[in-house]
């Protein structure tokens, strides 16, 4: 299979990147929420784990409203998170064990706090700071109605009427754009303005140190010219990445945001260690895909069409020759997301249980050996299920907005050790720390402590597979050769370079043991192998040199 970029090897190519949930990770400061200085204790954590780089969701000033991704000051720490100093010894720290450092950004939106919107409400229809931001008068008589049929993610209209600062509060005046939450107005990227702020926010990061960017919503920011109804109805999906994934709407994948990566690709080279930038992009296409990581813009972008597909052999080669068939157009490195903080966890989505968790292991397999970066949530190391978190308990606000059952369940903060809520969580306090999503009691059975315990343990067998995988990746080719062993099983081999031996991976889909002892001289790793007979279990996978 075509692939394999021959540009010189940067850090991230083959990178096994830890997303870091900081609300959910490690709190330091007992307040129930985690914190920046919480990943710095737990540094030698993440070095154990033998992760490449770390990726940081924001921890940006911010109301919190959709819980950080409404960010009212892109150039310093919410409170609740610490402050710069915490952020630059984390990042010392991080550098100090080989650990590179991703940091969100969110240019599709501020916060309704950030001063640009303030500024934007109290100035009034036709000023500099309305601009920048999408306000639009309204449809109808009065304008009462939205300017069009546009809906949010969140659910409910994407416009929001705001008071009309001349005439008094008893007037209503233009509405304003917000594809999210209410509280997370969209910017105007045609607005010269926002451009330059951002190009400024990337290099106050870039002085700082840091390593690169996760792009939020990268196939937003520009709108289709006249901003049109939705053809056929507005329509919202059932969950947030259906909703995300509509890409026929006016407001997704503009050809606009092109230069936006551009300018911020000149940006990242003109800095010295390679710095990068990853794009969240949900695209109808690999040939859309493609366009987002052509040599002159972004680096990488997520590939999300493993974490909606189900375990089945045909389904998972299809998101193999997929993904290959946008990136190896353009030269540029696949990725591979099994789960992040927007979607139900991975050993849910496979079923559950015993079932589940196999599932997600071998899924896991086959994603460490394919060619690339593999991006791994946190709690995927200890095979965490989704929580089931209790409607009065819920906090997204996509809950909050009538947009679905919301996506509480996967950022439940991590169990560390002991047996009883916080779980290592929060430091230890005569009353225990109330965690801001409850923990569930079966947690005690996942806490790193339990697991680093006992050598079956999924995080001894992550902190294994991604040690071998460090092992091996420099001796292999980022040609991918499928193999045909059977409708339900997926094989691939990359061979070796300057003479070390190829790897091949086996994942077996079906429902009866699948023969391998033809594969390899050695069984590198295996998440079920039955011993001496030669044969993979089901919903189980395995790598051979060979
Ligand atoms: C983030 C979500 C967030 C949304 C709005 C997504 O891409 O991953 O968590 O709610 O953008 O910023």
């Amino acid at each position: 299979m075509a692939s394999a970029p021959s540009r010189s090897t940067p850090w991230w190519r083959d990178a096994v990147c830890y997303q870091i949930y900081v609300r959910s990770f490690a709190d330091a400061d007992g307040d129930g929420v985690g914190d920046l200085r919480g990943i710095t204790a737990h540094l030698d954590y993440l070095e154990r784990l033998n992760v490449d780089a770390l990726w940081l969701t924001p921890f940006y000033t911010s109301p919190q409203a959709d819980h950080g991704y409404d960010v009212a000051d892109y150039r310093d720490v919410d409170p609740l998170f610490g402050t710069l100093a915490d952020f630059d010894e984390m990042l010392a720290g991080a550098h100090a064990r080989d650990l590179r450092v991703i940091v969100d950004l969110v240019p599709n939106h501020t916060s309704s706090a950030h001063p640009w919107f303030v500024a934007a409400l109290a100035d009034g229809p036709d000023s500099t700071a309305r601009k920048r931001y999408l306000f639009r008068d309204g449809r109808g008589p009065d304008g009462a109605e939205p300017p069009n049929n546009w809906q949010s993610v969140f659910g409910g209209p994407a416009w929001t009427r705001v008071p009309d600062p001349s005439t008094g509060s008893g007037h209503r005046g233009q509405w304003y754009l917000h594809l999210f939450d209410p509280e997370q107005p969209d910017l105007n990227w045609d607005d010269p303005d926002v451009g330059d702020e951002f190009e400024s926010v990337l290099r106050f990061w870039l002085d700082r140190g840091v390593d690169g960017f996760r792009v939020d919503v990268a196939h937003g920011l520009f709108k289709e010219t006249g901003m049109p109804d939705v053809r056929g109805g507005a329509g919202t999906g059932p969950t947030l990445d259906d909703t995300m994934s509509q890409w026929d709407r006016p407001y997704w994948d503009q050809p606009g945001v092109h230069d936006v990566y551009r300018r911020w690709r000149q940006v990242l080279d003109s800095y010295p260690g390679d710095r990068m930038m990853i794009g969240e992009a949900w695209v109808g296409s690999p040939e859309s895909m493609a366009q987002y990581v052509r040599a002159d813009e972004m680096n990488q972008v997520f590939n999300f069409h493993w974490l909606s597909t189900p375990f089945s052999a045909p389904a998972l080669r299809d998101v193999i020759a997929e993904t290959y068939a946008a990136v190896g157009p353009v030269g540029a490195t696949p990725t591979w997301v099994l789960s992040n903080h927007d979607v139900v966890r991975t050993v849910t989505h496979y079923g559950g249980g015993d079932l589940g968790l196999a599932r997600a292991k071998a899924s896991m397999l086959a994603m460490l050996a394919l060619p690339g970066s593999a991006y791994v949530y946190q709690g995927e190391e200890l095979g965490l299920p989704q929580v089931d978190v209790a409607p009065a308990d819920r906090q997204d606000p996509t809950w909050l907005r009538g947009g679905g059952v919301g996506r509480d369940g996967c950022r439940v903060p991590l169990p560390w050790s002991g047996q009883a809520p916080p779980f290592g969580f929060s430091p230890d306090s005569p009353q225990p720390v109330r965690t801001w999503l409850p923990q569930p009691g079966w947690f005690r059975d996942y806490t790193v402590e339990h697991e680093s315990h006992d050598p079956f343990s999924t995080l001894s067998f992550m902190r294994y597979a991604i040690a071998r995988r460090r092992g091996l990746v420099d001796r292999l080719s980022h040609e991918l050769e499928m193999l045909d062993r059977g409708d339900d099983v997926v094989a691939f081999r990359r061979a070796g370079v300057d003479g070390a031996p190829g790897l091949v991976c086996v994942v077996n889909c079906g429902t009866v043991d699948v023969p391998v002892d033809d594969l390899g001289t050695a069984v590198v790793l295996s998440s079920a192998l039955a011993e001496g007979t030669g044969q993979l279990l089901p919903d189980s996978a395995a790598w051979f040199l060979s």
